[in-house]
């Protein structure tokens, strides 16, 4: 073999682990950014106070439009009295467990899981000065309010409540409502969080007790939940609410944005979208003030986007009468925040 034959060979055999490693780098990063980005994530760091990522935004003159909109149309389906029971809730405890207080810079922020909170709470948790960076909150901590510095709005006295919620920014985070069910239905079902025991243990048996169709099907060992079991659970408005009790706190996982937030009582500031975030967020740290003091990543690109294949196969396999009870019950999400009904799914 000639020098420059075996240079050549060499430098292939070069491309060819760097191209390998290439791959299985970005099959990682991959990975690792679409788990990250859910709940109950460490590394990465959403925030860090003085860095601020250079981005991409619509100006906020342009998004500030976008968001009044949104305000003015939830408080035009508040008004809708056939919508009535689906929109209005009291600010009941079960409220006021859902709101976060960040008293030093007059914000409530209350919780919606799966679109990306625990990021939201950890810089408000920095904000609040208990911890002065996102990465020194230990993970357990961000979830113990107790001890992370960022009380619930429950914790506090009626009259310290009542001028919080007239004074202060607040702000929650939505998604498209049938998208939300799929993404809880994997993450508590599903992936079966080993930190998380009871969905699989307690939850899910008692739901395929009462709503599977065939009960020779849930003797099968190792049968667990089915989407079709969860959605006629979901559906089933009246005889779900003794369940829901005992299910406890759990449940915010799948009720309603507007059983959570109370959206039509309190008059929240800005009701940011998932599917919108990379505009929102920043939005929201300059409305609430905030926008100098912390900053958030780049997030990884086409992870927020609405996903209508996802939903159709999900959906493909539920009857037309368990969508239509399903949409029944959540069409008041639907209307409230703007989202477009599933007629696919519907007709
Ligand atoms: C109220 O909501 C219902 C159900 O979506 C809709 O059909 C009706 O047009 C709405 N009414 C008004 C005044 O918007
Ligand atoms: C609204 O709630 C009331 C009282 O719970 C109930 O009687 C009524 O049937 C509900 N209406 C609709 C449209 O669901
Ligand atoms: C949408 O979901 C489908 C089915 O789950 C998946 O195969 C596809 O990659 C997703 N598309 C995007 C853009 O994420």
């Amino acid at each position: 073999m000639s020098k420059t034959m075996r240079h050549h060979w060499l430098l292939l055999g070069a491309c060819g682990w760097v191209l390998l490693i290439l791959m299985f780098a970005s099959k990682f990063i991959n990975f690792r950014a679409a788990d990250d980005y859910g709940e109950r994530t460490g590394g990465q760091s959403w925030t860090e106070p003085g860095t601020k990522v250079p981005s991409v935004v619509p100006s906020v003159a342009d998004w500030q439009s976008v968001v009044e909109k949104r305000i003015e149309l939830l408080s035009a389906v508040c008004k809708n009295n056939t919508l009535r029971n689906l929109t209005h809730v009291s600010i009941s405890k079960f409220v006021l467990d859902r709101i976060f207080v960040c008293d030093k810079h007059k914000i409530l922020f209350c919780q919606t899981p799966k679109v990306g909170n625990t990021q939201w709470k950890k810089v408000l948790i920095v904000l609040n000065g208990a911890f002065s960076t996102v990465e020194e909150i230990p993970e357990n901590l961000v979830h113990d309010h107790e001890k992370n510095g960022l009380p619930r709005l429950s914790s506090l006295t009626p009259q310290e409540i009542t001028e919080r919620l007239s004074t202060y920014f607040k702000f929650f985070i939505v998604r498209d409502p049938f998208e939300r069910l799929i993404s809880a239905f994997k993450d508590k079902f599903v992936k079966n969080p080993r930190f998380e025991p009871w969905y699989k243990h307690d939850i899910a048996p008692a739901i395929i007790r009462k709503y599977r169709k065939s009960h020779r099907d849930s003797e099968h060992a190792g049968s667990g939940l089915r989407f079709e079991d969860f959605i006629r659970y979901l559906g089933d408005a009246e005889g779900r609410r003794r369940m829901d009790r005992q299910f406890g706190e759990h449940i915010i996982h799948w009720v309603t944005y507007a059983e959570l937030c109370a959206p039509c009582e309190i008059h929240y500031s800005v009701v940011g979208h998932h599917e919108t975030l990379e505009q929102d967020a920043p939005h929201i740290l300059k409305a609430a003030g905030i926008d100098q003091l912390v900053s958030y990543p780049a997030i990884p690109p086409g992870i927020t986007r609405y996903n209508r294949t996802k939903v159709e196969h999900y959906f493909s396999g539920i009857s037309k009468r368990d969508v239509r009870r399903l949409y029944a019950r959540y069409q008041g999400d639907f209307h409230l925040f703007g989202y477009p009904s599933p007629n696919f799914l519907l007709n």
